[in-house]
């Protein structure tokens, strides 16, 4: 029975195939959004998450806001976004599980070097190993005269108390590297360098605390020489969920798709795709 059902479906169906442009959702519109929290503004691509949809950012930028904190998670590990700076590609970041004290119910490295990772580490900031469930120093393992480890510090996870202590240098088959072997567990977290000599010379797990909050500098690349010769003809710049590729979102809801296997160049009233 032919219905006028099935008839109205056809229809949908065939507006939806032979219309040239999105016709539930507008990319250039929501993606010109620029999303703010706290005192962070003016939030554009690569990030999306807020009030950006996903297809206005690259993998890995998805930001939230927290209490008028802004946060990214970056391989399990939460951060702070203390400040973005598009020009340089930069993220000033400080990991949230630190803010309060040196021991957070879940230990978790900060790791940025996997080959698909868009985050990278500028050099201003050193890696800064913490050691948990470690045996309290005794006379025979007084650790004092020794450069680069700190004081012990006290910790209750889980109702279970715990020693720890941090290093800022490699000890790997030394006395020190084996007392520290015997330790459970072990986590890296970035500080600034400017903080080292002090972290090394007054060996104070304080001293750690104010250091994670300071926080430090990542540096990112997500496709930034597409989007800003998108953004210099007027586009907006997004990604292709399906594909996974750059795209550029022109006013008139035509998109530039370039460098993928299906090279769309657009009709845009405004923008060529040559040069994105
Ligand atoms: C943002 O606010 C925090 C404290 O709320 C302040 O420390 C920081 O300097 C502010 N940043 C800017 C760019 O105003
Ligand atoms: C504390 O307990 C949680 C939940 O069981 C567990 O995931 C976490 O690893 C524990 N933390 C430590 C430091 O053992
Ligand atoms: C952190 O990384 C170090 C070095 O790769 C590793 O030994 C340690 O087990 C890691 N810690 C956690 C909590 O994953
Ligand atoms: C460790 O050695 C230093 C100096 O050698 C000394 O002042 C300190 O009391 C010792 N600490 C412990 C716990 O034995
Ligand atoms: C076209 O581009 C020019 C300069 O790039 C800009 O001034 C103009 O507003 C754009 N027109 C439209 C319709 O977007």
């Amino acid at each position: 029975m032919p219905s006028k059902f099935s008839f109205t479906i056809i229809i949908i169906s065939l507006v939806l195939i032979l219309s040239p442009k999105p016709v539930f959702s507008n990319n250039y519109l929501s993606c010109s959004v620029r999303s703010s929290c706290g005192n962070i503004s003016d939030i554009g691509y690569p990030f999306w998450g807020l009030d950006r949809p996903e297809s206005c950012g690259y993998p890995g930028f998805k930001l939230s806001c927290s209490e008028s904190e802004l946060e990214i998670t970056i391989s399990s590990a939460t951060y702070r976004v203390l400040a973005i700076n598009k020009e340089s590609q930069t993220l000033h970041v400080s990991r949230t599980d630190y803010s309060e004290n040196l021991c957070p119910t879940h230990l978790i490295n900060s790791t940025f070097e996997s080959e698909t990772s868009p985050f990278r580490q500028n050099g201003d900031s050193q890696d800064i190993r913490l050691y948990y469930g470690c045996q309290p120093l005794t006379a025979p393992q007084n650790l004092t005269s020794i450069l680069g480890i700190s004081n012990q510090f006290d910790c209750t996870i889980n109702n279970t108390k715990i020693v720890g202590y941090y290093v800022t240098r490699e000890f790997a088959g030394t006395v020190t590297g084996n007392f520290l072997r015997s330790c459970s567990n072990s986590v890296i977290i970035p500080v600034p360098n400017s903080q080292v000599p002090s972290l090394e010379e007054g060996r104070d797990p304080d001293d750690l605390e104010e250091a994670a909050k300071i926080g430090f500098q990542l540096w990112w690349s997500a496709d930034d020489t597409r989007c800003n010769n998108c953004v210099n003809k007027g586009g907006q710049c997004g990604r292709n969920l399906v594909s996974g590729g750059f795209e550029c979102y022109c006013s008139d809801g035509d998109v530039c798709s370039p460098g993928t296997i299906f090279v769309v160049c657009c009709t845009c009233s405004n923008i060529s795709c040559s040069g994105i």
